[in-house]
């Protein structure tokens, strides 16, 4: 009987698939269910930048581009760095990849050998562990104090290095959490990063979606670990541009040439057409993100509000991206009909089944006792969701 290889047979499908599959269920049989999973924004991409995408397949752009992407989306990369970010970096720094996804994935292989540990943070992304996986890396998780909005300190980091660390991988604006590192915690993160010599991957994909008096800071902005950092953005979340596949990840030299070979084999380029679009998000018209993050804001306020309201329920005022992930732990132990939920993956296959409610276990990104809501849908849609999330606690004895 042939088999898988090691590599693949150990890759676990998201955790979320099961609740993925009743939802279906749900929906062929008629019912009516309201879904706050989805991880990408609900607005479309804005019309000049798909202009610019049919634009490009009618003047026949649309053949390979060298691998790493085409120069003038990578100097344009630059361009933006050097506006949002005040850093210069070469085109040659800048490898355009299939999506922020890909970018993190590249940038892990990178750097990372078998036996490497690489520090998570937790909550994760569902995708960073899986990554380290198939570096055959070892992922070393480091949880946040309760009462520090879901972020690590520079003790705690400091704590979990060792001499095999490689990499530390950081997400601020956080999926899940929404927490977003200030400037003077990173000071003191990247001091630790700086004395360990570690590799350091910034994915900061929901830098544009920042909320209140929390301010974004790149890694960008301390040149001292210049030669440690791996940036990773795109176009996906500031441009609701998820379907296009473009990101990017820039660093030093050495890694940008190494994960250009590896493109040049796997993947080649990111799509042509893609490329064009992504090209005029960068340099176009940018009042779609001012529009988007006001929609976002509203929409945060009014979650925040409902989810503290409930019973047991505490959630930090998201800082960024568009999620909101409360701890609901008061309600494990609590009962349904005789059946006791005692984890969040329970709950959330509770609210699916009885209440019509899709969110997603804060299991799945590594730190029980929390749910993950999107807020990247309507308000007339989180009203609706939020009533059958309240009812369905409630309901619990
Ligand atoms: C933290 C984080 N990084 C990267 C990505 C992937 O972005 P892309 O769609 O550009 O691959 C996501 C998408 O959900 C994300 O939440």
């Amino acid at each position: 009987m042939p088999t898988l290889s090691k590599r693949f047979s150990e890759i676990c499908e998201s955790p979320t698939m099961a609740l993925n599959s009743t939802l279906a269920r749900l929906k062929r049989e008629g019912k009516d269910v309201v879904a706050l999973g989805a991880g990408e924004p609900d607005f479309d991409t804005p019309a000049h930048i798909k202009a610019a995408a049919v634009a490009a397949i009618e003047a026949g752009f649309t053949k390979y581009t060298p691998a790493e992407g085409a120069m003038e989306l990578r100097e344009a990369v630059c361009r933006w760095m050097a506006e949002e970010l005040q850093v210069q970096y070469k085109p040659r720094q800048v490898i355009i990849t299939c999506g922020a996804k890909h970018a993190v994935y590249q940038g892990v292989l990178a750097v990372c050998d078998p036996g490497d540990e690489v520090i998570l943070p937790a909550p994760y992304w569902v995708s960073y562990p899986e990554m380290i996986k198939l570096a055959g890396a070892k992922m070393v998780t480091v949880n946040p104090q309760p009462d520090r909005q879901l972020k690590i300190t520079a003790e705690q980091l400091a704590a979990a290095i060792t001499p095999r660390t490689r990499l530390l991988i950081l997400n601020s604006p956080s999926n899940p959490s929404g927490a977003v590192y200030s400037r003077s915690e990173l000071d003191r993160l990247v001091k630790v990063i700086h004395q360990a010599g570690l590799y350091v991957l910034s994915d900061e994909i929901y830098d544009k979606i920042v909320f209140d008096d929390a301010e974004f800071v790149s890694l960008a902005a301390y040149p001292e670990i210049r030669e440690q950092l791996l940036l990773v953005n795109g176009v996906s979340k500031s441009f609701a541009m998820t379907g296009w596949r473009i990101g990017w990840i820039v660093g030093p030299e050495i890694v940008a040439d190494a994960i250009k070979s590896y493109m040049s084999h796997s993947t080649s380029n990111p799509t042509s057409i893609s490329q064009k679009a992504a090209l005029q998000a960068l340099n176009g018209d940018k009042s779609f993100i001012a529009e988007m993050h006001k929609a976002f804001s509203e929409r945060r306020d009014y979650v925040q509000k409902r989810l503290n309201a409930m019973p047991g329920v505490r959630c930090f005022p998201p800082q960024g991206a568009f999620y909101a992930f409360p701890d609901i732990s008061f309600y494990f132990g609590k009962q349904y009909k005789g059946q006791a939920i005692k984890t969040s993956m329970e709950l959330c296959a509770f609210l699916l089944e009885h209440f019509g409610v899709a969110v997603v276990p804060g299991s799945a990104f590594g730190m029980e006792g929390h749910i993950r809501l999107s807020f990247a849908t309507s308000l007339a849609v989180l009203e609706k969701a939020l009533d059958r999330i309240e009812a369905g606690l409630l309901a619990l004895e």
